[in-house]
């Protein structure tokens, strides 16, 4: 079966995208990713896919009205066949319209067990709270910030001692493990 095209969005560091880049190259593996595009022309996961030979886009919304920041990301990502899209570390709020264009064919990976601590510091808020685990989350992305129907996630204990850094470093691990996992069931289903 032809392989599903998977774009990626990302604004820094791209250690996701980089689990999926890699995972990608399993023959078995369901999807390709076709292209890497970033918010930041500078992101450091932009030069490593590019590195790699996947192809890359980055445009800054910087001066721009935002629809048409999203119409450049959205025409990249046509131009290249994307079929399905992941966010990884992608830090800016897409708009209904673009989440309604692309309906039920976003994921993103959230580092919590939702619906627990959507948004930001999520790992100090499990913290805080006392939880005895945290771990990060896959979702369909929707109109609602971090909102949509989980496709899968992983716990990590939280340890005695334990900041958000150290917390996250752990978890983050397992968001590799997960995140290419997820996607392959997700684009095979
Ligand atoms: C990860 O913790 C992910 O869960 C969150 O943002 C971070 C991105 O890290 N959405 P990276 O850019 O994939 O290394």
């Amino acid at each position: 079966m032809a392989k599903r095209k998977l774009g990626i969005l990302i604004s820094g560091r791209g250690s996701n995208m980089a689990a999926l880049v890699e995972a990608a190259q399993a023959p078995d593996c369901p999807y390709q990713v076709v292209l890497v595009a970033s918010d930041k022309p500078e992101a450091p996961g932009l030069a490593w896919a590019r590195e790699r030979g996947v192809a890359t886009f980055a445009q800054s919304p910087k001066g721009m009205p935002k629809a048409d920041y999203e119409a450049a990301i959205d025409a990249a990502l046509r131009d290249a066949g994307v079929e399905a899209i992941a966010l990884a570390g992608y830090m800016r709020l897409l708009s209904d319209n673009f989440v309604q264009a692309w309906h039920g064919r976003i994921v993103n990976i959230h580092p919590s067990l939702l619906p627990k601590y959507k948004g930001l510091d999520t790992h100090a808020r499990a913290i805080e709270a006392g939880d005895s685990h945290a771990g990060a989350s896959v979702h369909i992305v929707t109109e609602e910030l971090d909102g949509g129907e989980v496709l899968g996630q992983t716990e990590v204990a939280i340890e005695p001692g334990d900041s958000s850094d150290s917390l996250a470093a752990r978890v983050l691990i397992e968001e590799h493990r997960l995140y290419p996992r997820v996607v392959a069931q997700w684009l095979n289903r």
